[in-house]
C-alpha cells in the first residue's frame, strides 16, 4: 500500500496547539492539547533528535541502528518562547517550534539562513488494517534544493523528483529505477543555498522518500507503523553531514585486513577443488594480483550451511592451507537458510533450542532457497546470533578461511510473490517482540552482525572479513557490501558507478559492484572498462552467475588480459592511499568516495553531475561508460589537475574532452597531492617492502596528504601501533617544500621514500633534507632522477 500524502489528507490527523513544556536535561518535551508529545533531544549542537507520539508515550527507545559509541553533548543550549513559538538554540542551529501546530523551522545560526521546514509537519493516519499509525513528515522544498543519499538506489545520483521505498528485496537483474533493491538506508542530504543537512529517518517499517515528486514544493517521509523518529544533521558541507550520520550509526569497528583491498575474484560457482586450483593458479602464471578466491554455494553438502561436499573438496582444511600458501585467502558464502532435514545438526540444533522464525499462530517460517525447504533463524535474538557466530568456529579457526560473505538476507524466499516471508512472521528483536513488517529490514542486518561477531572471535588476533547484500542503516560497522545480481550492460557500468558513490554518502563506503555482471555475459570492452571503473571501487571483486561463460581476466582476448593487468597492478600500488582513505573512514567517518557535490558543494554544476567522483581526497575518477569511446566528455572540478597519464596540468572549473583509448581511462590528480605507492605485489604481504614511492604533484601554494601505515592486520593499531605521516607542501616559483609530520609507534617496514616529483617548473639546482645541502647526485637514484630520502625526514627543500 502506497500512502499518499496529498490524497489522503481526509485521513491525516495533526497535533493541535503545544499546551506545555518540559526540560530533561538534553531532552525537550512539547505537549500538544491532543496528547502528541513531540520529543526533542539535542544530540550534539549540529544534530537534533525529533520523536513524535500520538497517545502522550513513547515506546521503548530501541534502534538497531544508533551505536552506542555515537558522540554526544552540545556546548551551547538556550530555550526562549514568545507568544507564537519556542526557539531553541545551540552553537550551529537555532529552532523554532510553532505553538499552534508545533511546525519546525530550523536556521543557521551564523546567518539566519533558513535551512529546513515542516509543511504540513508530523502528521499521521490511523491504520486499523496493521494496527497503530502510519507515521508521516513533510517538509517545504527550497528553491533550487537537490538531494542525495538512500544507500543503493540505482537512479540518478540526486534525487530530487523521484520517490522511493525502503524494503530489502532480492532484486535479480534489477535495472535502473528499480524500487526498491537490496538496502534500506532511510538517511539523504539536502543541499540549498550552499548548505548540506542530513535527514535520518530511524523507523525500519517499510518507509517511503517522496523528494518533490508528488508536489513541487514538499518532500515528505513516512513508514507504515512505528514511530516518527528522525534525527536532523546539520552541516553546512555535505562531508560533515556524512560524518556525523557515520558517528552516529557507526564507523566500521575496525579497519578491514589491507588483503581485503585487494582484487577478489568470485564466480557461482568454482568447483570442485581442482577448478579452484586452475583458477588461482592462473593468475599467478599470468601475474595479475588477487588476494581472494570465493566459494560459492556449491561447495557445501546440499546447500546445507557449516557442510562441506566431500566429493568436491576432499579436505577443505588443506585445500586452503595449500591456497594461503600462494596468497590467497578463502571467502566462503553462508547463507540464512538452514535446511530442513532432521540428520543435519546444524538444523537440529537450532530446532531443539527453539531459534528459528515463527509464523504469529505457531508454524515455524518455512520457505525456499536453494537447499530446498528451509527454517530461518530469528538473528534479532541475542541468544541466536551468539548461538550462530559459535558456528564458525569450525571453518574459520580450524579451516582457516578467511573471510564470510552473507547472501539472501533480505530475507530472500523462492518462489512466493512478495520474495520474503509473510508479514505476520515474528522476531524478537532484541526483546521488542513484533512482526517481520517491523524486523524486515534489519533481518540481514542482525545475520551480517552475528556472522561478524563469528568471524571476529574466531579469526582473532586477526582481523574479520565479511560482506553481506542486505543492509540497514549501522550495518557498515561489521561488514562490507556489494550492489547485489545486476547484469552485464553498459547501463549497469553507470549504475554500479552511481551506486558506490551513493553508498559512501550513504555512510556505507566499502561496497562494491559484481565487476563485469552478475547476469549474462559481457564483451571484453565492458569487462575492461567495468575492471577500470572497479579498481576504484572500495571493494574490488569479479563475480558472475557463472552459466553465462566465463569472467575471469583471461576468458576474453589477450589485449584485454593485459589491460586488466594493467589497472589491477595500479589497485596494488595505490593500496597505501586507499588504506589511508580507510583510516580516515575508521576514524572520522570520512567517506572514501566523494561524488562531485561532495567534494565543491559551492559549484552548482556538481550538483547533477553523476559520472564522475574523487577517490579518497585527491584522484579524480571517471569512467567510460559507452563502447568504441576513445574518451570522453568530463566536468574537472575547480582546482588544478594533473592528467594521471601525461602530467598534463589542467585548470578545472569546466567541462574537458579526455582522451583514454581502451587501455587507459581518465584520472586526474590534485595539484598539491602526496600520493604514496607500493611496489606492484601479486598479493598483499607477497614481498617485503623497503621502499614507499611518493609521487609528488608541484602545486604553487598549499597541500596537506596523509599515509597511514600499520601491521596491515590485527588490533595493534587501535593501542597506538601505527604510523601516520602528514606531508605539507608549500610551493613557489622556484621553490618546493616538503614537510614530513609524524605520528604513532609503529615502525615502518620500508625505509626509504622515493619522490618522484611531477610538474616541477623550475631545474632542481640544490637540495637541502633536514636544513643540510645534499649533493644532487647522492640523493637522485641513477636512472629514473627521483630523489630517494630516509623515512623519517622532517623537511625537504627543492630550489630551482
Ligand atoms: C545470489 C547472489 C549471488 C550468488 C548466488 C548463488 O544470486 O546475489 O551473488 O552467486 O545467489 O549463491
Amino acid at each position: 500500500m502506497i500512502v499518499n500524502t496529498e490524497l489522503e489528507q481526509k485521513g491525516n490527523l495533526f497535533p493541535s496547539k503545544i499546551i506545555n513544556f518540559s526540560k530533561d536535561v538534553d531532552t525537550l518535551y512539547f505537549t500538544a492539547e491532543n496528547d502528541v508529545v513531540m520529543q526533542m533531544r539535542i544530540v550534539r549542537d549540529s544534530v537534533l533528535r525529533f520523536r513524535y507520539t500520538t497517545t502522550g508515550t513513547f515506546e521503548k527507545d530501541f534502534s538497531y541502528a544508533i551505536t552506542k559509541y555515537a558522540s554526544t553533548g552540545y556546548n551551547h543550549l538556550e530555550i526562549e518562547e514568545d507568544n507564537e513559538k519556542y526557539i531553541v538554540t545551540t552553537s550551529k542551529l537555532i529552532c523554532h517550534i510553532a505553538k499552534e501546530n508545533m511546525k519546525v523551522q530550523l536556521y543557521d545560526v551564523k546567518d539566519n539562513t533558513l535551512i529546513n521546514e515542516d509543511e504540513l509537519g508530523f502528521h499521521w493516519e490511523e491504520s486499523y488494517e496493521f494496527g497503530g499509525n502510519i507515521v508521516k513528515m513533510s517538509k517545504t522544498v527550497n528553491e533550487r534544493e537537490s538531494y542525495f543519499g538512500l544507500g543503493d538506489k540505482p537512479d540518478h545520483l540526486n534525487l530530487k523528483g523521484k520517490r522511493f521505498q525502503n524494503w530489502v528485496t532480492d532484486s535479480y537483474a534489477y535495472g535502473k529505477d528499480t524500487d526498491p533493491i537490496y538496502k534500506a538506508i532511510p538517511f539523504y542530504t539536502g543541499l540549498h543555498h550552499n548548505k548540506a543537512y542530513g535527514i535520518f529517518f530511524d523507523n525500519t517499517f517499510r518507509s517511503y522518500f517522496d523528494f518533490a515528486h508528488e508536489r513541487r514544493n514538499v518532500t515528505s517521509f513516512w513508514a507504515q507503523g512505528g514511530e516518527m523518529n528522525y534525527y536532523f544533521i546539520y552541516g553546512p558541507q555535505m562531508q560533515d553531514v556524512v560524518e556525523n550520520y557515520t558517528d552516529l550509526t557507526g564507523k566500521p569497528h575496525q579497519l578491514p585486513p589491507l588483503w581485503a583491498l585487494g582484487y577478489h575474484q568470485c564466480k557461482w560457482s568454482y568447483y570442485p577443488e581442482s577448478k579452484v586450483k586452475e583458477v588461482t593458479q592462473k593468475f599467478r602464471d599470468l601475474k595479475i594480483p588477487c588476494d581472494a578466491i570465493y566459494l560459492d554455494i556449491d561447495y557445501m553438502d546440499g546447500f546445507r550451511c557449516f557442510t562441506w561436499n566431500k566429493e568436491h573438496f576432499p579436505d577443505p582444511k588443506r585445500m586452503v592451507k595449500e591456497l594461503a600458501a600462494d596468497g590467497f585467502k578463502t571467502v566462503a558464502i553462508i547463507d540464512p537458510g538452514i535446511k530442513i532435514d532432521k540428520e543435519y545438526s546444524v538444523f537440529k540444533e537450532a530446532l531443539d533450542k527453539d531459534y528459528f522464525c515463527k509464523r504469529a499462530d505457531g508454524p515455524y517460517m518455512k520457505g525456499k532457497v536453494w537447499p530446498g525447504e528451509c527454517y530461518f533463524p530469528d538473528f534479532t535474538r541475542p541468544e541466536v546470533r551468539d548461538w550462530w557466530s559459535g558456528l564458525f568456529k569450525e571453518l574459520i579457526e580450524d579451516i582457516g578461511i578467511k573471510g564470510v560473505w552473507n547472501d539472501m538476507n533480505e530475507p530472500a524466499v523462492m518462489e512466493v510473490p512478495n520474495k520474503t516471508f509473510p508479514d505476520d512472521v515474528r522476531h524478537d528483536y532484541d526483546g521488542n517482540p513484533c512482526s517481520h513488517r517491523k524486523a524486515h529490514n534489519v533481518y540481514g542486518m542482525q545475520m551480517a552482525r552475528a556472522t561478524y561477531q563469528g568471524l571476529k572471535k574466531f579469526n582473532y588476533p586477526k582481523r574479520p572479513f565479511v560482506i553481506t547484500r542486505a543492509a540497514y542503516s549501522g550495518t557498515q560497522r561489521y561488514t562490507s557490501t556489494w550492489t547485489g545480481d545486476n547484469v552485464a550492460t553498459w547501463e549497469h557500468l553507470w549504475i554500479a558507478n552511481v551506486q558506490a558513490q551513493r553508498m559512501a554518502m550513504s555512510g556505507f563506503s566499502f561496497a562494491g559492484s559484481d565487476i563485469g555482471g552478475f547476469a549474462e555475459q559481457p564483451q571484453g570492452e565492458l569487462f575492461t572498462r567495468w575492471i577500470q571503473l572497479g579498481v576504484f571501487h572500495p571493494f574490488c571483486r569479479v563475480h558472475s552467475s557463472g552459466d553465462h561463460g566465463d569472467q575471469e581476466p583471461w576468458a576474453f582476448d589477450e589485449d584485454v588480459t593485459d589491460v586488466v593487468r594493467k589497472f589491477v597492478e595500479l589497485r596494488y600500488q595505490l593500496l597505501p592511499y586507499l588504506y589511508t582513505a580507510f583510516w580516515n573512514l575508521v576514524d572520522h567517518g570520512t567517506p572514501l568516495l566523494k561524488s562531485l557535490v561532495m567534494f565543491d558543494q559551492e559549484d552548482h554544476q556538481t550538483h547533477y553531475r553523476t559520472d564522475e567522483f574523487i577517490f579518497g581526497d585527491q584522484i579524480l575518477v571517471c569512467p567510460i561508460q559507452e563502447p568504441n569511446s576513445k574518451g570522453r566528455r568530463m566536468y574537472i572540478p575547480r582546482g588544478e589537475w594533473y592528467n594521471f597519464w601525461t602530467d598534463e596540468l589542467v585548470e578545472g572549473g569546466k567541462e574537458k574532452w579526455v582522451d583514454a583509448e581502451i587501455d587507459s581511462m581518465p584520472i586526474f590528480v590534485k595539484a598539491g597531492a602526496v600520493i604514496p605507492k607500493y611496489p606492484v605485489q601479486q598479493y598483499v604481504g607477497e614481498k617485503k617492502i623497503d621502499e614507499v614511492t611518493l609521487d609528488v604533484y608541484y602545486t604553487e601554494g598549499k597541500e596537506r596528504s596523509q599515509l597511514f601505515d600499520d601491521a596491515h592486520d590485527g588490533y595493534d593499531y587501535t593501542k597506538g601501533r601505527y604510523s601516520l605521516r602528514t606531508f605539507k607542501i608549500t610551493g613557489k616559483p622556484k621553490e618546493l617544500i616538503i614537510q614530513q609530520h609524524k605520528e604513532g609507534k609503529y615502525i615502518c617496514e620500508y625505509e626509504k621514500f622515493r619522490l618522484n616529483i611531477h610538474g616541477l617548473p623550475f631545474k632542481i639546482k640544490e637540495i637541502q633534507l633536514d636544513n643540510v645541502t645534499v649533493p644532487l647526485k647522492d640523493v637522485k637514484a641513477s636512472a629514473s632522477g627521483d630523489i630517494i630520502v630516509d623515512k623519517d625526514f622532517s623537511e625537504i627543500h627543492i630550489i630551482g
